[in-house]
């Protein structure tokens, strides 16, 4: 009887082992062929399209809802303001869209683990309702919004009335996960992500997945021509002209935010709300296990001293 027990219970640690082998290795193994003499890959919805970023780990390989769970461990608290409504799942189906153009699948593992950490940690920080006295701490906020609170007004530039003309009683304020503010940033991201977001911006408070994709197509997409967008700048598939060497601008956390931000927070100094995104990045890559150790120098990090790539004075927000 003793005998069968400990066999049994042997068996039981072996298949244990077994299963842990494979956990390790739960990647789902892509199709690969070669084309042109590249080699391409196709991983089923997740990474469609014969992409070289395919053959690499996909983010639910080494992000996973836990890890989605620590970031944001408030937002379903009663006092935040989205309850209910962000999840995992909306992520990394939003994120499908954008692996085969290398969201999270650009260099190794460990780049990927950095942006995702660095994407996340503008979101956090954009929908944090954290405010330091908040228990678990200002940064465990994270999506606690999904839409601006009060809007004092409806973001209808008519500037824009032939290209995005605003529908007859919508309002354009911040809605999202990177929030989307304006007629023309709902026109052009619909237009991108093919859904009628000019007519129906609230479609954006509505469904999840749908935020989390106009923020990837912020964050994977130049603001103008010949201008990194942040994933380059980031990644560092970028490379700086003499004009950005000159400006301070450097592949980077930093150059993400002159991207998306510009002068609202870059060349200020010590800037509150760039520090903010700063300090949710370095929080997200210490929770992810990366470690806030690699997220490089201050001048990497930080856009303090860099010239924004489009002054406002130009542009009519
Ligand atoms: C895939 O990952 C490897 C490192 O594991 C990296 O060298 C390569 O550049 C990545 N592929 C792409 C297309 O980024
Ligand atoms: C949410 O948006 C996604 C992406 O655009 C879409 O595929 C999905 O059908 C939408 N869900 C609902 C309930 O409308
Ligand atoms: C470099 O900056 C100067 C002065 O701001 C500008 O006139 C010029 O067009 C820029 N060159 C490039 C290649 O962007």
């Amino acid at each position: 009887m003793e005998v069968t027990k400990s066999l049994l219970l042997a068996l039981a640690i072996a298949l244990f082992l077994v299963a842990m082998v494979n956990a390790d290795d739960n990647t789902v193994k892509p199709i690969v062929k070669i084309v042109k003499g590249k080699k391409v890959c196709d991983k089923g919805w997740e990474c469609k399209g014969w992409s070289a970023y395919c053959c690499n780990q996909t983010i639910s390989d080494y992000f996973q809802s836990y890890q989605f769970e620590n970031l944001f461990s408030k937002r379903n608290s009663p006092v935040a303001h989205a309850v209910g409504f962000w999840d995992y799942h909306s992520f990394i189906t939003a994120a499908a869209e954008y692996q085969p153009h290398g969201f999270g699948t650009t260099g190794g593992k460990k780049t990927g683990m950095k942006e995702v950490s660095a994407f996340l940690g503008h979101v956090g920080s954009k929908t944090s309702c954290g405010y330091g006295v908040a228990t678990g701490g200002p940064l465990a906020w994270g999506l606690c919004y999904n839409k601006e609170m009060s809007p004092s007004k409806l973001y209808c530039d008519d500037y824009y009335k032939f290209t995005y003309p605003c529908s007859p009683g919508a309002s354009y304020h911040g809605r999202g996960a990177l929030p989307l503010y304006w007629n023309y940033n709902y026109g052009e991201a619909g237009e991108a992500l093919k859904v009628d977001l000019l007519n129906h911006p609230e479609y954006i408070e509505q469904n999840a997945t749908l935020a989390f994709q106009a923020a990837i197509w912020r964050w994977m997409t130049p603001a103008k021509k010949h201008q990194p967008s942040a994933h380059e700048a980031f990644v560092g598939t970028w490379k700086p002209t003499k004009n950005d060497t000159l400006a301070k601008r450097v592949p980077g956390f930093g150059t993400t935010m002159n991207v998306l931000y510009g002068d609202q927070v870059c060349g200020k100094g010590d800037d509150e709300s760039m520090n903010n995104m700063v300090s949710h990045y370095l929080y997200y890559l210490d929770l992810v296990g990366v470690g806030r150790e690699e997220a490089g120098p201050h001048e990497v990090l930080s856009c303090a001293e860099q010239e924004a790539f489009n002054p406002s004075s130009s542009s009519s927000s």
